[in-house]
C-alpha cells in the first residue's frame, strides 16, 4: 500500500515504490522444496554464537581446557556457517524483486555484514592461541558477538513476520 504525505504548500507526495508492480514478490527463490535455504541455515550461526558465549564463561569460572577449545569451534562454525547463510540473504536480495525494493532488507544486510566481520575476528584472534584468547577479549568479543547476532536475527524475523519475505505468501 502506496503511504502518501501532504506538504505544508499542498502538495500531495506519493512513495513511489509500494507502485512497483513487483512490490508484493516477495516468495524465497533459494529454498530446498519451498523451504528457504536462509532460515534453516541461520540458526547455526546463531545457536553456535551462543554457545561460543557461553563456553568462554565456563572456562573463566572452571579454567577447563576443555571449554577454551569448545570455544574455538564453535566461533569457528558459527562463522563459516554464517558465511553460507549470509551467501543465501544475499542471492535473495539481489533475485527476488519485492526484497530487494525494501529498505529494511538492506538494513538486516548491513547489520549482519557487521556481525560476521566481528565473528570472524572471534574466531582468528582464538587461532591465535586459544586458552589465552579467552581472557579478556574472547569473552568480551563473544559478548558482543551475541549482541550483535540477537540484532541480526531479530531483525531477519522482522523481515519475514512484518512483511512476509522469503515466504510463499508474496506472489
Ligand atoms: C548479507 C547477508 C544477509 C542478507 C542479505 C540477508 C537477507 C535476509 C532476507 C532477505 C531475509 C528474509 C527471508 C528470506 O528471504 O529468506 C532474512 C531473514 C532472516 N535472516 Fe538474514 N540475511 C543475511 C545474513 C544473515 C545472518 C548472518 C543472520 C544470522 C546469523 C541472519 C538472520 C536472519 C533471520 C533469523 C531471518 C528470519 C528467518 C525466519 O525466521 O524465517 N541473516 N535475511
Amino acid at each position: 500500500m502506496a503511504e502518501t504525505q501532504q506538504r505544508a504548500d499542498g502538495e500531495r507526495l506519493v512513495d513511489p515504490i509500494p507502485l512497483r508492480p513487483d512490490f508484493e514478490q516477495t516468495a524465497s527463490r533459494i529454498a530446498v522444496a519451498g523451504h528457504p535455504v536462509h532460515a534453516m541455515t541461520v540458526a547455526f550461526p546463531i545457536a553456535l554464537t551462543f554457545c561460543n558465549f557461553g563456553a568462554d564463561v565456563f572456562y573463566w569460572w572452571t579454567g577447563d581446557a576443555f571449554w577454551a577449545r569448545a570455544a574455538v569451534w564453535a566461533s569457528g562454525m558459527a562463522f563459516l556457517i554464517g558465511l553460507l547463510a549470509a551467501g543465501s540473504g544475499v542471492m535473495e536480495l539481489i533475485m527476488v524483486p519485492g526484497i530487494r525494493a525494501r529498505a529494511s532488507t538492506w538494513t538486516h544486510a548491513v547489520i549482519a555484514v557487521v556481525l560476521l566481520s566481528i565473528l570472524g575476528a572471534n574466531w582468528g584472534y582464538r587461532l591465535l592461541g586459544y586458552e589465552a584468547a579467552v581472557l579478556p577479549y574472547g569473552v568480551l568479543l563473544s559478548g558482543l558477538c551475541v549482541i550483535m547476532v540477537g540484532a541480526t536475527g531479530w531483525h531477519g524475523g522482522k523481515l519475514v513476520f512484518d512483511y512476509n519475505l522469503g515466504t510463499s505468501n508474496g506472489s
